[in-house]
């Protein structure tokens, strides 16, 4: 895929009713996005597999839903206040601002991109013969490229474990690494930027608190551990699942809703032993993959990424990283926390937050798993990987979402072949019956073929025609979005045929 297919893919949403730019008559709101009449109802669908796949799958995992706004010492106690920072560097020509660690990514990016070219070109050249992991070990340009990026990596991720600003300007002036706006490489230092929004509460003459929009949904979490884990009667290990908007001052937003300022995140924090955390850990890994992997993109497009530079309160971190259309990217981050965040809220707000285990007979603060996602790029991967154009017969051309049917926005298209002789009055019946399991949509405009693109082009996996015959023996034409294929049946077939396919029962029942 390309940056090509990327554009192709954020028009569309737009055409077709997913993602609108937010404020767009007011010449829009960078990195701020809405959702529309489509998008909205994915989303929902992804939120919901999310949340029914950890609380209706895990007996032992809850869900809560906390304000946005928290006391502000939280975000002391997190550490957001002192180290939730992103390393900014300007270019003086352009006057345009990045993040130094991305320029760095992308600089081992295009070295990951040489690479990779050279051994597509040799296995062309070579056919069946071609043995790639000889190639790579041999081949002088490879492993020339090879030791180039090893050394950026290594520098790299020592620069940002000892958080080293100059080291990071410092591997940027000798990468050569140019600003793709002015060319030039006249940088200015590295600095570190707060990514939290912040807003005050109450008015100014009563001296008002300045309070933060959450950068994460997690500490909504913690913060209520001890409330869920005694109200809930929750022994350990337990889990606390959360979906809800976060807001970061994202300086360097792009790439549509990849990176946005205000984006939704799906998290959940699993509670342990301390001393399991790291079996644990395994666990969601595999359980969080499983559930990626279910939607049927293709096991290929997902791959785990561990982190070169841990969190200081962090013993284990992963990412899972999807194939986007530019490249490989984080959509979900897995974490061991320890005991940090549970630890710190004991300190900084005096009161004791522990659990007494009833097996071992002692307390302790419970170590933490997170899992978190975004729904927001969870979304792009699934725009990205069902979007497909496809040649059909006479050499058209159809733009079709393959969307796992459990998630499309609507299940089924409902079509009079005319607008008259009682077709749309039948057509309308079939919705009224139907809408109660299923969100169909019924259409009369324009002929059947351009009716079906149109379905087609939001991931409607079926479609029913209605036509004169129907008034005479109650059938209907079913077409399928993916084969194209379309057959006869009875009306009263349909909620049993459409029901199986697009339940979102059926899709969790293979993850378990
Ligand atoms: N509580 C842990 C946490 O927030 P994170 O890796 O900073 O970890 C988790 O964020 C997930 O949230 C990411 O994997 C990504 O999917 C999503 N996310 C983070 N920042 C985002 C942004 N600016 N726009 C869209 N999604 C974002």
């Amino acid at each position: 895929m390309s940056e090509d297919v990327f554009k192709k893919i954020v028009s569309h949403c737009k055409e077709y009713g997913f993602v609108f730019q937010s404020s767009e008559i007011y010449d829009g709101l960078s990195a701020v996005y809405d959702y529309g009449q489509m998008g909205v109802e994915l989303k929902n669908n992804i939120k919901k597999y999310w949340w029914d796949s950890m609380v209706l799958l895990h007996e032992n995992v809850v869900g809560i839903d906390s304000a946005i706004f928290m006391h502000p010492t939280i975000w002391k106690a997190s550490g957001h206040v002192d180290a939730f920072n992103d390393p900014l560097i300007d270019n003086k020509d352009s006057k345009k601002r990045y993040r130094a660690d991305v320029l760095i990514e992308d600089h081992m990016a295009k070295i990951d991109d040489k690479i990779n070219k050279e051994v597509e070109k040799a296995a062309k050249r070579f056919g069946e013969s071609f043995d790639e992991a000889m190639f790579r070990q041999t081949n002088p340009r490879i492993l020339e490229n090879q030791a180039k990026r090893n050394e950026v990596h290594t520098r790299f991720a020592k620069a940002l474990n000892d958080n080293n600003l100059d080291e990071l300007r410092q591997i940027i002036v000798d990468c050569e690494i140019v600003d793709p706006i002015s060319g030039t490489r006249n940088w200015t230092d590295v600095r570190q930027f707060n990514l939290m929004f912040s807003t005050e509460m109450g008015s100014t003459a009563d001296g008002a608190m300045k309070v933060y929009l959450r950068p994460e949904t997690a500490q909504g979490i913690f913060v209520n551990f001890l409330n869920v884990q005694k109200t809930g009667r929750m022994k350990i290990p337990f889990g606390i699942a959360q979906i809800g908007k976060a807001f970061r001052n994202e300086i360097v937003a792009r790439q549509f809703i990849f990176r946005m300022r205000e984006f939704e995140q799906m998290e959940m924090q699993f509670f342990v032993r301390p001393g399991e955390e790291l079996e644990w850990f395994a666990k969601w890994k595999d359980i969080r993959m499983k559930w990626h992997k279910a939607l049927g993109f293709g096991d290929h497009k997902y791959r785990f990424h561990d982190h070169d530079k841990l969190a200081h309160y962090a013993n284990a971190a992963t990412d899972v990283e999807f194939e986007m259309p530019f490249g490989f990217k984080e959509v979900e981050g897995i974490h061991s926390r320890t005991d940090f965040d549970l630890s710190s809220h004991e300190k900084f707000s005096g009161k004791k937050i522990q659990y007494f285990d009833p097996e071992l007979n002692k307390s302790y603060t419970p170590y933490v798993i997170e899992t978190s996602i975004g729904v927001d790029r969870m979304f792009l991967s699934t725009m990205s990987a069902a979007y497909c154009e496809e040649e059909v017969e006479g050499g058209e051309t159809r733009v079709v979402l393959k969307l796992p049917a459990a998630l499309a926005p609507i299940k089924l298209g409902v079509l009079p072949l005319i607008k008259k002789d009682g077709l749309p009055e039948k057509a309308q019946e079939i919705i009224d019956n139907l809408k109660f399991d299923f969100k169909c949509q019924y259409d009369e405009k324009d002929s059947i073929g351009k009716r079906y693109r149109r379905q087609d082009a939001i991931g409607t996996p079926y479609c029913v025609t209605v036509d004169h015959q129907t008034l005479e023996d109650n059938t209907v034409t079913i077409r399928y979005r993916d084969t194209m294929e379309q057959e006869r049946v009875a009306i009263d077939k349909l909620a049993g045929i459409i029901s199986d396919k697009v339940s979102m029962k059926n899709l969790l029942k293979t993850i378990v």
